[in-house]
């Protein structure tokens, strides 16, 4: 059975102050109004550790959202899968747009950052998604399963049983311009055929896929209705506790 998830990736937003309110203000929110589905929270790097301190890890859980693609070493600025678990971060973002565009991160590079993560046994949230071209020029679907194929390559199926995957299309992402629960469906479902196809039923059954791109509290419940959406990876409306707890009930 998979989880719903409603997680939020804070990007380089929020001084640490913000960042400590913002998390108490979620934490006395997610304890007093117990959600459903499970709550993540991925802020800057540096603050990890004191925001993994405020929040209650029953009800929310901290995540990374990068990690090296090495085991450890003369990478300077890299945070490595083993520094993440000493300090008990058990999940982190891969693979995110804004990092195979501005980072030039390569679907190898995302390979080798997901098998840092699964022999450290943190959860991955692998990002995915089409540019507005590839969309426009009806590519999406071989983008998709290309990025998915590639990033999870070397893995076996009994390693993917904490995956969780985020279909985030690029032109959605930031633009206010969101993704038509039937288009995000129809994406999602064949996201979970491609799991299927490749690595059987029970990880397709047992992944969360998750939806991101301009997610907010007015669009939430249409998208989470549909069959193959198991929450959303939220950016701009995670900075604002009002919005992102509106979000995360959703989920009934
Ligand atoms: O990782 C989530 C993010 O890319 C979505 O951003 O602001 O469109 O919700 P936003």
């Amino acid at each position: 059975m998979r989880n719903n998830i409603v997680a939020g990736n804070w990007k380089m937003n929020l001084t640490f102050e913000q960042a400590l309110q913002l998390a108490n203000d979620l934490n006395a929110w997610a304890t007093e109004n117990k959600p459903t589905a499970k709550v993540i929270i991925a802020p800057t790097s540096i603050y990890l550790q004191a925001i993994q301190e405020i929040v209650d890890g029953d009800f929310v859980q901290v995540a990374s959202q990068d990690v090296s693609n090495s085991e450890k070493g003369a990478y300077t600025g890299d945070i490595s899968a083993e520094q993440l678990d000493s300090i008990g971060i058990n999940c982190a973002i891969v693979g995110h747009s804004e990092r195979r565009e501005y980072q030039q991160e390569t679907d190898a590079i995302i390979a080798q950052k997901l098998e840092q993560l699964f022999n450290k046994d943190i959860t991955p949230i692998l990002c995915v998604g089409e540019k507005l071209e590839e969309r426009q020029a009806e590519k999406h679907f071989d983008v998709v399963k290309s990025q998915i194929l590639n990033a999870l390559n070397p893995q076996k199926a009994e390693n993917l049983t904490k995956l969780v995957i985020a279909y985030e299309p690029v032109w959605a992402i930031g633009t206010g311009v969101t993704a038509s629960p039937e288009q995000a469906q129809e994406i999602h479902a064949f996201i979970r055929s491609v799991l299927n196809e490749t690595y059987g039923s029970e990880v397709a059954e047992n992944t969360s896929i998750l939806y991101g791109g301009s997610v907010n509290p007015s669009n939430a419940e249409e998208l989470f209705s549909q069959k193959d959406i198991d929450g959303g990876l939220v950016g701009g409306a995670s900075l604002k506790v009002e919005d992102f707890s509106q979000i995360i009930a959703a989920f009934k």
